[in-house]
């Protein structure tokens, strides 16, 4: 299921990224958090499958223009069918009756708004001070909570939260179907508000039942991070410290957002314990933003088999490197930095806006190069590169033609992340740098990138890289439409070609899916389940295609699902074997080693590309003969899945009747990319 923010004219970049990052960092892999605009919500069916959909901050008159009519028509009655909602700041205004934004002054907006959740009027700005596109007006209010709400498990009765700009619900607590969560009490020394209880008190935050539906307006910004705010800026506000005032409530301000959460309806994450334990044991404070789940970014670390390799890269690498010592590129800004003992091991982001929209991490990525060789386990405690750099060596030495192995030999880790398809695949001038099987992987990816739209939840014990592969335009017999299909091949064969290791039940969904057969627990049915993807993005580069391999495997967390390690270890229980549990490191030594033999027999121009895997892919998918119904046809049609075409990689099915049997002549051929496959329904449609 999904969880739906409203990107388009008018939304605020910034609270568009608070409450992206927030609400992933509250609802983890439970829900995907993905951005919407108007025309997909007018054009797709996003219904079904959300679970709540957020209109943030900005401007309320655009979402009027972009909005009004059917889009709202749809919003509407998602809502009422049982649908829930929240509006925040400019959503507020925009999703009440009627709407009264600084009177007498230019910026004036009033008038009727048609989403009419709250059947009131949302009235601003509550604190004076608001321009637009600006922090001049930001402020740290206290909220009074509702007795209702401040109740157990919250039990405290204020908290500050980030203001700017919103509004107040007028005469809320008169209006059915409302309930009011807030008030604001704060008169912040800039005009005195009826603090709760006295007449005139102003709401802040309100529940609107809606049909069988529920609305949450916040008139504040309870999503807004405090320490992904910038403190140095000199633009906050008419009082200082609006920064460290949030700061001080932040753990109450997350604590409320998880109960507003929660009467959404919304599963969460695991609330994270206040602080953890160094290896010496004693309580270190926690890094900003891990109180929510999300953890701060972590240095980089560049080594490779033998320091040549570094050497090499390191030289190509600072020809890159701009007047103020950054590689600044398309979508990050690295620094090297010439060895491990001048490394820093946390970078402190500060979210604000991005160029295109997106949450930004304004923070520049350090490279720390290891001329010397694999940096010592301390620094990588949870990824040890040398160990990597071992088996890879080892697997290499036991091959045929193994001394002609190159994959892996250079590696970018990182623990924390953002993704490691985004550094490579949005870093152009960076990736054309890069030799020939560079893998960037690391332990946790706070913005993972899965196929199309979809993201990738950075699970716990999942392995996940990145790899550039430099494919030859001119290779005619071995298209490069099939590297996803090697890729995820290899990484079933890595662990199912290992002596012993055959029946463990790893699979492949057309086109690059890896599933497993769950492990059968009391009287569970038999299931098949998704357990790592593969995707493949590609620029062009002279007379190569620069492709960027992305890969995420569960290695070792049977949650939420299952991992390669739980098949192992039930294999292990059903059959009495004793087969050995994979390592991170292992697993990706084995995937890089199989893939580049794989990839280089592909290409060897007289064994005619994939026809040599055909029959592999095959014994490994789960489609033989399976019969699916192609929604992409009018009317529907039901088909039989025959195989893979070797030009181009489409899936090959034909027609066939009521019985069963083939309708000669009438075979269908569908794209990879333009598809998608719900095996559990047996359909094939066209991807929204
Ligand atoms: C899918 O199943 O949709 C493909 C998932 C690919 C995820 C990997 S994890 C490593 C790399 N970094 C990303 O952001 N995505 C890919």
């Amino acid at each position: 299921m999904n969880v739906l923010v409203y990107s388009g004219e008018g939304t605020s970049r910034t609270s568009l990224a608070h409450t992206v990052r927030t609400l992933k960092a509250l609802v983890g892999h439970h829900y995907d958090v993905m951005k919407i605009d108007a025309k997909g919500l007018l054009t797709e069916p996003w219904e079904e499958s959300t679970s709540l959909l957020v209109i943030p901050g900005g401007r309320d008159l655009p979402y009027t223009r972009d909005l009004n009519g059917a889009v709202n028509n749809k919003i509407r009655a998602y809502v009422q069918a049982g649908g829930r909602f929240w509006g925040i700041c400019a959503g507020a205004y925009y999703s009440s009756s009627q709407v009264l934004f600084e009177p007498g002054t230019p910026m004036e907006v009033q008038g009727p708004r048609d989403l009419k959740f709250f059947g009131g009027e949302c009235r601003g700005v509550v604190y004076p001070g608001f321009v637009y596109d600006s922090e001049q007006g930001a402020n740290a209010v206290e909220i009074q909570l509702s007795a209702e709400l401040s109740k157990e498990p919250l039990g405290f009765e204020r908290t500050r939260v980030y203001f700017n700009g919103g509004g107040y619900f007028v005469n809320a607590e008169t209006y059915p179907d409302t309930e009011v969560l807030s008030w604001y009490t704060d008169n912040n020394g800039l005009e005195s508000v009826p603090s709760h209880g006295s007449t005139g008190a102003k709401a802040s935050m309100i529940a609107c039942t809606v049909g069988q539906g529920l609305a949450l307006l916040t008139g504040v910004h309870p999503e807004y991070d405090a320490s992904h705010l910038d403190a140095g800026n000199p633009e906050y506000g008419p009082l200082p410290n609006v920064v460290s005032r949030l700061l001080e409530q932040d753990k109450e301000r997350v604590l409320l957002l998880r109960s507003l959460l929660t009467r959404l309806g919304l599963k969460l994450t695991q609330q994270e314990p206040q602080a953890t334990l160094t290896n010496s044991g004693s309580d270190i404070e926690l890094p900003p933003g891990a109180i929510q789940g999300i953890p701060d970014l972590t240095s980089l670390y560049l080594a490779s088999t033998r320091p040549a390799i570094t050497q090499e890269l390191t030289r190509s690498l600072k020809s890159l490197v701009t007047g103020a010592g950054l590689i600044k590129e398309a979508n990050d800004t690295f620094q090297l930095i010439d060895s491990p003992q001048h490394a820093a091991p946390f970078h402190t982001p500060t979210l604000s806006e991005g160029a295109d929209g997106e949450g930004e991490e304004k923070v520049i990525k350090n490279i720390v190069l290891c001329p010397e060789g694999a940096p010592s386990g301390n620094l990588t405690p949870q990824f040890t590169m040398d160990t990597f750099f071992t088996h890879l060596q080892q697997l290499r030495s036991t091959s045929f033609n193994g001394g002609q192995l190159h994959f892996g030999d250079s590696l970018l880790y990182g623990q924390v992340v953002t993704s490691t398809q985004t550094m490579l695949d949005k870093n152009f001038a960076l990736c054309q740098k890069l030799p020939n099987g560079f893998v960037c992987n690391a332990t946790t990816q706070v913005a993972g990138r899965g196929r199309g739209r979809n993201s990738w939840i950075s699970a716990p014990g999942c392995l996940q890289f990145s790899m550039v592969l430099r494919h030859p335009v001119q290779a005619r017999h071995a298209s490069a439409v099939f590297v996803q299909y090697l890729v995820a091949l290899a990484v079933v064969e890595a662990v199912c070609s290992m002596p012993g290791y055959e029946d463990v039940p790893l699979k492949l969904k057309w086109p690059n899916d890896i599933y497993a057969e769950a492990p059968i627990e009391d009287g569970s049915e038999r299931k098949m389940i998704k357990i790592g993807g593969v995707l493949v993005n590609s620029n062009f580069s002279g007379s190569e295609f620069l492709l960027v391999i992305g890969c995420g495997v569960n290695t070792t967390n049977p949650n939420p699902t299952t991992s390669i390690n739980h098949l192992i270890r039930h294999h292990n229980k059903v059959t009495g074997k004793n087969l050995a549990l994979l390592s991170q490191e292992t697993l990706l030594a084995k995937i890089l080693v199989k893939l580049e033999k794989m990839y280089n027999q592909f290409l060897e121009g007289d064994r005619t590309g994939f026809a040599q895997f055909e029959h592999l892919y095959y014994k490994r998918w789960l489609h033989t003969d399976a019969y699916v119904t192609l929604t992409t046809l009018t009317p529907h049609r039901k088909v039989r899945i025959q195989g893979i075409t070797l030009d181009y990689g489409l899936l090959r099915t034909v027609a066939v009747d009521e019985q069963g049997r083939d309708v000669a002549g009438e075979e269908f051929r569908l794209q990879p990319d333009g598809n998608s496959f719900d095996m559990l329904k047996g359909l094939i449609s066209q991807k929204a």
